[in-house]
This record gives structure tokens, C-alpha cells and sequence, in this order.
């Protein structure tokens, strides 16, 4: 099947999984399996935006939340690494060559492409980001990102 119509069918069955449910962790956890299954990923998976005093917003950071791969980092600052340059630059941002970006935060030495695309609050503010990493170049273009932008949207 083509990447076109796996995406199709994909949005459909992401939001007919999540209908009714509000826990947000729950639905991260079952949108991270059902992407990596359907593409066969090196890793899928969200890293929240957390304030750790819980009173300074400057201590914000990326805390590593539901996911499915090897073992990753669990703490991203702010402007960091391809998670927190997409945090902070609030954009979608699709890296072909991740020996190519300046602070690549390399969690395992497999990853060679990467996708990381922001999750919005209600208010508009990033709440998480969706990480998707490859075992090849070039895994992600475009498409994916408009995809991408549209599914994390159910969450
Ligand atoms: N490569 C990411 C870190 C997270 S792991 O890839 C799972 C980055 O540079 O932000």
C-alpha cells in the first residue's frame, strides 16, 4: 500500500480510536503503536512539555512520554535537539540527514532521518511533541508533515 493511502486509512482509524476517550497519555500511547506498526519505524513517540517546579514557566522541558523503540533520553531542554528546536520554534520540523543537524540529540546510533511535529493545547500553546525517527535517510518529506500536522491534531 502506498504511503498516501496508509496515511488515509490511518487518520480514520486513529480517530475512531480515540472517540470518547480524554486521557491524553491513554491516547498518545495507542497513536504511537498504531504509527510505528503501520510503518515499521525505528521509533514513534511523544515527549510532553513539562514544567518540573510546576510554578516557573522558564523550567519547561521535554519529558519523555508514551512510545514504542529502544530506549530514548528522557529530558529535552527548550531550543535543544531536533524535539526542542520544533518546541520552540513552534513548527514541524523534517530532518533527512540527522548527522546534517547542528545538536541532534542522538539517542540511539541506528536514527538517520527524523520528523518531530508539535501538539497544540486549546490555547494554542505546544503541549508535546509527536518524534518519529528512521533507520534511513530521507524517510520523511511533505507529506508526511501534513499528516502528521492533521493526526496529532485528534489527540
Ligand atoms: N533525536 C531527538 C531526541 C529524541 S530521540 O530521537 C527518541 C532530538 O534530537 O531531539
Amino acid at each position: 500500500m502506498e504511503k498516501t493511502e496508509k496515511y488515509r486509512l490511518l487518520e480514520r482509524q486513529i480517530a475512531a480510536l480515540l472517540e470518547g476517550e480524554t486521557d491524553t497519555i491513554a491516547k498518545m500511547a495507542n497513536v504511537a503503536a498504531v504509527l510505528h506498526e503501520t510503518f515499521g519505524f525505528w521509533w514513534t513517540g511523544f515527549y510532553r512539555v513539562v514544567i518540573p517546579s510546576g510554578l516557573d514557566p522558564e523550567s519547561a522541558e521535554l519529558v519523555l512520554g508514551p512510545f514504542q523503540g529502544p530506549v530514548a533520553c528522557m529530558h529535552i531542554p527548550f531550543g535543544k535537539g531536533v524535539c526542542g528546536t520544533a518546541w520552540k520554534r513552534n513548527e514541524t520540523v523534517v530532518v533527512p540527514d540527522v548527522e546534517q543537524f547542528p545538536g541532534h540529540i542522538a539517542c540511539s546510533s541506528a536514527s538517520r532521518s527524523e520528523i518531530v511535529v508539535p501538539v497544540h493545547g486549546a490555547d494554542g500553546a505546544v503541549t508535546a511533541v509527536l518524534d518519529i525517527d528512521s533507520d534511513r535517510l530521507a524517510t520523511f518529506d511533505g507529506e508526511d508533515k501534513v499528516w502528521l500536522e492533521k493526526i496529532v491534531t485528534l489527540l
